[in-house]
């Protein structure tokens, strides 16, 4: 890991510990990096009707989006587990569209361990709305 990539999941630990986990107790972060250099960080969201809670990576993506950036480098995701957090597949969908040449950095609750993975290999032919690519 690069030195930014550290950078990278330090942020995403400290985004962990802005959610809003009161359901479930499980706290994630995300931070995502754009090649000019801008971060935008995330965290899980939970609501009282617990379908309309937003997953971390997802409110990182968006926020990025929603503000201009496009072209993302990197995504770091922490999560408060003793392991590498591995993305639901909700998420896997929206980071293989949102952000498909993104290097993965997953990451366990105290950062010491970080498994580097790429959209492509967290989901295999993902959705195309394109019924000749599908
Ligand atoms: N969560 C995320 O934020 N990211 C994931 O990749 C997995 C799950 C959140 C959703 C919910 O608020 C809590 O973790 C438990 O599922």
């Amino acid at each position: 890991m690069t030195e930014s990539d550290r950078d990278l999941v330090e942020k995403a630990r400290e985004a962990m510990g802005r959610a809003k986990a009161d359901y479930s107790g499980f706290s994630v972060g995300a931070a995502v990096i754009t090649a000019d250099g801008r971060v935008f960080t995330g965290a899980n969201i939970e609501v009282s009707v617990f379908g309309l809670s937003m997953c971390a990576e997802r409110v990182a993506l968006f926020k990025a989006y929603s503000e201009g950036g496009r072209d993302i480098v990197a995504l770091a995701v922490a999560g408060s587990t003793a392991r590498p957090i591995s993305p639901c597949g909700a998420c896997r969908q929206v980071i293989w569209e949102l952000a498909p040449d993104a290097r993965l950095l997953l990451a366990n609750r105290d950062g010491s361990a970080v498994a580097e993975h790429n959209p492509a290999d967290l989901l295999p032919r993902g959705f195309f709305l394109d019924t000749d690519r599908n």
